[in-house]
């Protein structure tokens, strides 16, 4: 009996939550406005002239909905999407309309070559035979749009960039479009939260979508327990303090790499391998998702000498500010 209980149980992951909360259309995608409106007219034309759309290339910060947006493109072409990654892509397969490459400033040497002459000229060129009788092939390809997105555009070689014929920047989003996500995201769970407590939320969500999703599922986790499920202000603060996600939205590894810097080298200039270093985290994982919003907020500063921390980021941590005579 007992058993069954689990058996019948419907284990929904936060994956499939993830699914759930992608917007499918533009017009359900909140934020990004100026994005959204170029978007629009560039797939509207290339319908009226029955073509593929141009290759895109999206970049921005992890969790901004790059990939949603990949799926969006697909949707609002009616066409198919195929996805793939940078690092495990193989030279395979049929491409469908649309293929997304994710993470594609990662992608193998040979597999980039490849892809230069099927994104210019729909062919891919294969050399058969060997030596004297070596020849090459050229395959044709049906019109396809490679969407590419990367955390990290000045990875991305620029023989490749230059083949795409869009490309998009993804910024943080403002607060306010935050809350509506977070508001959809309440109607999507079937959850009531109170205007102040999505205002809360959205000013801790760092700008960033998915960080608003994880946390408001936490949030929800200790309405459940508290509130039966209704959250209100009290609720979000209680959670997001327990979280240690402050009213910045910084959360331990922020404090950690700002402290450090701070405390071991003096406010900075300091490189980004010494950081790494002195707080044990990973000096990608520092590059590519928390720099980007304290630099956004004006917490560090980068100069050719390193990462400096300034005066604001020793206001918001209450430690009185030491200029560096350099
Ligand atoms: N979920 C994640 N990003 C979103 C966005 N930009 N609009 C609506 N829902 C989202």
């Amino acid at each position: 009996m007992e058993e069954n209980r689990i058996m019948q149980g419907t284990k929904i992951t936060e994956d499939e939550d993830e699914l759930k909360l992608r917007p499918t259309s533009l017009k359900e995608y909140i934020g990004q406005e100026d994005i959204k409106k170029n978007l629009e007219v560039f797939i509207q034309a290339s319908n009226v002239r029955n073509e593929a759309l141009d290759h895109v290339l999206i970049y921005g910060p992890p969790g901004l909905g790059k990939t949603t947006l990949a799926h969006v493109i697909a949707h609002e072409k009616k066409a198919n999407i195929k996805v793939a990654s940078g690092p495990t892509i193989e030279r395979s397969g049929d491409l469908g309309d649309i293929l997304f490459i994710d993470e594609i400033h990662r992608l193998p040497k040979v597999v980039e070559e490849v892809l230069y002459a099927a994104m210019e000229d729909y062919v891919i060129n294969v050399v058969v035979g060997k030596d004297s009788s070596a020849r090459t092939l050229a395959i044709d390809l049906p019109p396809f749009t490679l969407v590419g997105a990367t955390t990290r555009v000045g990875d991305v070689s620029a023989p490749l960039r230059d083949r795409f014929g869009i490309i998009f920047k993804l910024n943080y989003y403002q607060q306010e479009d935050i809350e509506k996500i977070i508001q959809r995201t309440a109607r999507v769970f079937d959850n009531v939260i109170e205007k102040d407590a999505a205002k809360e939320l959205a000013k801790r969500s760092r700008g960033t979508p998915r960080v608003a999703n994880r946390l408001f599922r936490r949030v929800r986790d200790f309405a459940t327990i508290a509130n039966e499920g209704h959250i209100t202000e009290k609720v979000t603060n209680q959670a997001l303090d327990a979280l240690k996600v402050d009213s910045m939205g910084l959360d331990d590894v922020d404090i950690r790499y700002l402290k450090g810097i701070i405390e071991r080298f003096k406010g900075g200039p300091v490189g980004i391998e010494s950081i790494a270093a002195a707080i044990g985290e990973e000096q990608i994982t520092l590059e590519d998702v928390y720099e980007p919003y304290l630099l956004q907020e004006g917490l560090i500063n980068r100069t050719p000498r390193g990462r400096i921390v300034t005066e604001k980021a020793y206001r918001h941590l209450h430690i009185p500010y030491q200029h560096s005579l350099f």
